[in-house]
């Protein structure tokens, strides 16, 4: 027999949720009533649970399985009706959409710290996707962080562990559990928009070598389904493919650095056609071509450009949107198919909204994340196949296919410089001083440059009007550059400040050059403007992509 107990609590510090859900070190989320605390808040802002339908599962790393079994006794003992899990606790953040609109849930918990390192020295996290499938918007957000400031108790379920396992049904404290397969829901939503016979001739039959980076987290299981179950690519396509509790020691966060394997195999004397990688749960992605990196920006404006040679997207696109540092190669493609695109702040919960209410199919960050309307979460292995789909459809290299988009679009060259690791208090004025100068830069002389305009980005969600402000200081300089500054939202320690940089480029003989070189001027200038030195102590970013 199981009894609901009722556990007397008090809150915890600092339990806001960031641009995606809540993380922290796991010895901060594995203290005595912290997990509980948070899920019993979301439990609060959802109202009466009783009923309810909830999926749980996440990106396999240390910590999750506990709170998978933790989660479903408080689901059981708040009277949830439903508990859908991933066998061994595990879904994907695209997967997890996708179950949490198949199934008709009221939401989903994922446990993940995404491209954060895992174990148990490492980070946790955790973040509630609403009845879309989306993650929650900022007023959710909002919502759960005043239920965490004020909470003094939570329920949960006196009873043993369940068996994550065994696939099928059981039933907890009068709840219903379904284990599901994490793997087969999502594979059939796959194959239900890519020509699935067309992209496995390419990898069955042709001269076409590539690789699928899983990075020890969780797609791994997907990739091998879908591209060497299902597709039918060579045994050992997918290197890293099994789920590690601390990702092999490593960085689950597709670049270059980080994917170092896959890197390698690109390159050299015999660099395959094409290769990918994603992140810890599965909705980043990077791709490859032959000794060719594509920038994220550059991936999602090419397919956006292509999409109608993939069969899910061969009525057209209703709209698409980017997040605001993102190039503005998407834009260009826009005006051409004449349609609308929207800037959203950073975070993937901007676009929900505007795929709920059909104004967009398709969308991305220059976080090497890209998606659409099929789920409302970005989508790692989706992106691949895609790619995939483009490659066969054009029967152009990737490579190709990027160049000559430059040479029809032009070229937008965009990096990322990151500061990891700052003192937050300094990070936090150096932005608050930008903020208030913003205003006033126009006319400013920055080096070589002039700055044209600036200002502190701010946002109207155009479906519901709901505003958020202070999404990152921009400054559009003379020559057509822009810089962009803000602070990470998804860290666990410190502070990580982001300064972006794009320029346009028509010029068709000036499409090949060095992307640090050629912005090295606007990159300079907005240093210089900032006091990146001064503030941070800092003369060189630990991270650039
Ligand atoms: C980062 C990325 C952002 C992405 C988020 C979640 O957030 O910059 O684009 O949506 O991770 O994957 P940040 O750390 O910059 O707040
Ligand atoms: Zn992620």
């Amino acid at each position: 027999m199981s009894t609901t107990k009722t556990i007397h609590t008090r809150p915890f510090a600092g339990q806001k949720p960031g641009t995606s859900g809540l993380r922290k070190k796991v010895a901060e989320f594995t203290q005595a009533h912290y997990l509980e605390n948070f899920v019993q808040a979301i439990f609060n802002m959802l109202g009466d649970c009783r009923g309810k339908r909830l999926a749980v599962g996440g990106d396999g790393r240390y910590y999750n399985r506990q709170a998978v079994q933790i989660i479903a006794r408080m689901a059981a003992a708040n009277g949830f009706g439903k508990l859908l899990i991933g066998r061994d606790g595990l879904f994907s953040t695209p997967a997890m959409s996708c179950v949490i609109r198949k199934y008709a849930t009221d939401g989903g918990i994922i446990l993940s710290a995404s491209h954060n390192p895992g174990g148990p020295d490492a980070d946790f996290g955790i973040k509630f996707n609403g009845a879309n499938g989306g993650p929650a918007p900022e007023s959710a957000g909002e919502a759960i962080y005043r239920q965490t400031l004020s909470i003094d108790k939570y329920l949960i379920l006196d009873s043993e562990d369940i068996e994550l396992g065994r696939i099928g049904k059981t039933e907890l404290g009068g709840m219903e559990i379904e284990i599901i397969d994490p793997v087969a829901d999502y594979a059939g939503l796959m194959a239900s928009i890519f020509d699935f016979d067309k992209i496995s001739q390419l990898l069955v039959n042709r001269r076409f070598h590539m690789c699928f980076d899983a990075m020890h987290a969780v797609t791994g299981p997907y990739a091998r389904e879908i591209l060497e179950d299902r597709l039918g690519a060579k045994p050992g396509t997918v290197i890293n493919g099994v789920p590690d509790e601390s990702f092999g020691g490593g960085h689950p966060d597709p670049n270059l650095v980080q994917a170092r394997e896959l890197v390698d195999r690109m390159n050299g004397d015999a660099p395959l056609a094409f290769g990918a990688a994603s992140d810890g749960d599965g909705d980043r992605n990077m791709v490859l071509g032959s000794g060719f990196y594509i920038n994220p920006c550059d991936s999602l404006a090419v397919l956006a450009a292509n999409a109608g040679l993939v069969p899910g997207y061969g009525e057209g696109l209703a709209g698409v949107a980017r997040s605001m540092p993102t190039s503005r190669a998407l834009d260009r493609v826009a005006q051409s198919l004449e349609i609308p695109c929207y800037e959203t702040p950073t975070g993937w919960k901007f676009f929900g909204n505007l795929m709920d209410a059909g104004k967009i199919t398709i969308c991305g960050e220059e976080s090497f994340g890209t998606g659409s309307n099929h789920v409302r979460e970005k989508d790692g292995l989706w992106a691949v196949l895609f790619w995939l789909n483009i490659i066969v459809e054009s029967r152009k290299p990737a490579r190709s296919i990027v160049r000559e988009h430059w040479q029809r679009f032009g070229r937008d060259y965009f990096t990322r410089h990151d500061f990891e690791g700052i003192d937050s208090a300094r990070a936090a004025e150096m932005i608050e001083r930008l903020r208030e100068r913003a205003s006033g830069l126009a006319g400013e002389r920055a080096g070589e440059l002039r700055i044209q305009a600036a200002d502190d980005f701010a946002y109207t969600d155009p479906v519901d009007g709901s505003a958020s402000t202070g999404q990152g200081v921009r400054i559009f300089f003379d020559d057509g550059s822009r810089a962009v500054f803000r602070l990470s939202g998804t860290g666990t320690a410190n502070a990580t400040l982001r300064l972006y940089c794009d320029k346009y480029e028509t010029d068709p003989s000036l499409m090949e050059l060095d992307t640090q070189r050629t912005l090295a001027q606007s990159l300079q200038a907005a240093g210089e403007i900032a006091g990146i030195a001064e503030f941070t102590g800092r003369t060189a970013p630990d991270v650039i992509t």
